[in-house]
């Protein structure tokens, strides 16, 4: 063989041995943002918008590294006699608001979806794929919510449509993250990377009740093969903040939601955060659970009933563990280093408390509070 070939061998060998990242090289790490639709619903216009983004600033969500301000479903406005979409009277000028969002140095998303009509009645992008993404990019749009919102569909049918509107983004030369939105439908996490998928919905609608949030977040367990950098399973958007839940049913949101390396779109009212949500929207050390650049989602590795031990592995090399007790009443619980596969010490650190725990040996313990959990990285001696 010459010497140039044996090179073209060894650099093919080299990239199928890379992990596979969407096409338009976006999303490496899984997304972090706010979108309108958990706390607003149809109840946003442009002034509510600008005072999220100017609220992501002034409240360290920016710093701690949320970037996309996504306006969910109805912004749409009619058709113009060429087909192109306008934005309803909530919304008077789409491109001024991205312009805004960007000075910031923020992004902006929006939604559509592949039906003739969006799930709460708005224009879709049906006939209109290539002309929609055109004017998302003459906007500076960065994000798109892509929503099936039919009452069923097909597999072929469903991978045409995405496809579609993946070609339309790609042509317009502009960056545009695409989410796939079809609530898990034909198992997605299988074929939403290769449609042009940066993210895909594995469920359905979630709500600000601690069982809704556990029954997704928790059966999330056997999607973890299916994510990885430019590619991510979506359990869908955060409710920290809303109200529903408790602080510790709170915290087992955002540690499960890290765990997942689940995109982190904040559903609540930015300008209006107490304390609290704040400090667990923008906990660091969670937040870096969620966005280690290894890109791995974590698993279940242990279950007694309502009593769950999760683990992610971490760049470092150290494991992030979640104990979480769903039952009502507290519980002492444990996880073997055997599980996560360490032998022997081990530093443990509580990234809630921000804290040092100490050096264990062969196993780890700590009383769990109901519906709450204690999350530790786990590091080898
Ligand atoms: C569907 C989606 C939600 C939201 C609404 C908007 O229900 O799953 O996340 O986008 O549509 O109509």
């Amino acid at each position: 063989m010459s010497k140039l070939a044996s090179v073209l061998v060894a650099l093919c060998c080299l990239a199928l041995a890379l992990p596979s990242v969407a096409q338009n090289n976006l999303a490496l790490t899984p997304p972090m943002g706010w979108n309108s639709w958990n706390h607003f619903a149809e109840h946003i216009d442009d002034k509510t918008v600008r005072s999220q983004a100017d609220a992501m600033v002034a409240s360290g969500l920016k710093d701690a590294g949320y970037v996309y301000i996504n306006i969910d479903d109805t912004w749409e406005g009619q058709r113009d006699a060429n087909g192109f979409i306008q934005p309803n009277e909530k919304f008077p000028d789409m491109k001024a608001l991205a312009d805004y969002v960007h000075s910031k140095g923020l992004k902006l998303g929006i939604y559509s979806s592949p039906a003739g009509k969006t799930c709460a009645g708005y224009e879709g992008s049906r006939g209109h794929e290539e002309q929609d993404a055109q004017t998302y990019a003459k906007w500076g749009i960065d994000y798109l919510k892509y929503d099936w919102c039919q009452p069923s569909g097909g597999l072929e049918e469903m991978k045409a449509a995405y496809t579609k509107m993946h070609e339309a983004l790609k042509k317009t030369g502009h960056p545009i993250v695409l989410s796939l939105c079809e609530y898990g439908w034909n198992k997605v996490w299988e074929w939403g990377g290769p449609v042009g998928g940066n993210l895909w919905r594995t469920t359905g609608d979630i709500t600000d009740q601690y069982r809704a949030m556990a029954e997704i977040g928790f059966n999330q367990n056997g999607l973890e093969k299916f994510a990885g950098p430019g590619h991510w399973n979506d359990p869908d958007m955060l409710e920290v903040g809303n109200g529903g839940m408790n602080e510790d049913e709170y915290r087992t949101h955002m540690s499960l939601w890290a765990i997942l390396a689940a995109p982190l779109i904040a559903g609540n009212d930015l300008t209006k955060m107490t304390p609290y949500t704040v400090e667990m929207l923008t906990n660091r050390e969670v937040i870096a659970v969620d966005q280690d650049p290894l890109g791995k989602q974590g698993f279940r590795v242990a279950q007694e009933g309502p009593f769950e031990v999760w683990m992610k592995p971490m760049a470092d090399g150290s494991k992030v563990v979640g104990l979480f007790n769903r039952q009502r009443t507290v519980e002492q619980m444990s996880v073997d280093f055997s599980q996560i596969g360490i032998r022997g010490e081990a530093n443990v650190r509580n990234l809630w408390l921000k804290k040092d725990v100490g050096t264990f040996q062969d196993k780890f313990s700590a009383y769990v509070p109901s519906h709450g959990v204690v999350l530790v990285r786990i590091t080898a001696k």
